[in-house]
């Protein structure tokens, strides 16, 4: 793999306008990743997944969240008992819409993380400041990070960080380069030496993934992915 593109949909489609997207855009925005090593990871909603797992077997298909148990009485959740009897292989945790609208925690953050690891699931960890907390940055990000990093013991445990600022999420801004080298410097300091892929998310489009893709393992893409032309530009510049 060269770069792990996610493409994060978030709730922008309803379930039959993602099926139609995937019926009538994806085989040419897989022709257009054939042309590198790159992998790309579709998040639709959850309605969309056991078709898209269905239909298009074999190919890595990711959430968007999941539920903070396994299984009991939690009304609305979806289990990652469920996503991994799909053949999910990657959902975001701690999205910061999540974070922002509903409270999530770094604590709750933890405890997902921990019940996707156990399905097999690799989970994409998203941390990131929002514009307040920018001159705190340091201290945020590492609250985010460091509760959970002893939850990954399996040699098969695959770190993966998303870093999105949260003011760069759908603002057409992105870090400067020399910002983002920063930021990422710092990151590191709060891996433990863990192995990790690091991506980056907020705004991301075709010039701006040309910009940071030398830093980065990978992007989180969110608006932009829903345009199969901007895609398939997006993946080829990185
Ligand atoms: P954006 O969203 O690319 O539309 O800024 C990214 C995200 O929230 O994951």
């Amino acid at each position: 793999m060269d770069k792990l593109l996610i493409a994060n949909w978030k709730m922008q489609l309803t379930h039959n306008e993602a099926c139609t997207w995937l019926e009538t855009e994806l085989s040419s925005v897989r022709e257009t990743l054939a042309y590198t090593e790159h992998e790309l990871v579709i998040c639709p909603s959850f309605t969309v997944l056991p078709y898209a797992t269905f239909l298009y077997e074999g190919l890595p298909w990711g959430a968007q969240d999941c539920g903070l148990e396994p299984r009991g009485a939690y009304t609305g959740d979806v289990s990652a008992l469920s996503l991994g009897e799909l053949g999910i292989s990657y959902t975001l945790v701690g999205h910061s819409e999540r974070r922002q609208h509903y409270g999530e925690t770094n604590e709750q953050v933890r405890k997902k993380t921990s019940i996707v690891l156990n399905q097999g699931i690799h989970p994409v960890v998203c941390i990131g400041e929002t514009s307040e907390q920018r001159s705190r940055r340091s201290h945020v990000l590492q609250e985010q990070l460091e509760p959970l990093l002893d939850l990954y013991t399996r040699p098969d445990d695959l770190l993966i960080i998303a870093y999105e600022p949260v003011w760069a999420i759908g603002s057409g801004t992105v870090p400067s380069p020399d910002d983002l080298a920063e930021t990422l410097e710092t990151i590191e300091k709060f891996t433990s030496g863990l192995d990790y892929l690091i991506l980056y998310g907020g705004s991301v489009n075709e010039n701006h993934a040309k910009l940071l893709s030398p830093l980065v393992d990978g992007f989180l893409i969110g608006s932009a992915s829903l345009d199969s032309e901007v895609l398939k530009k997006i993946i080829l510049s990185c």
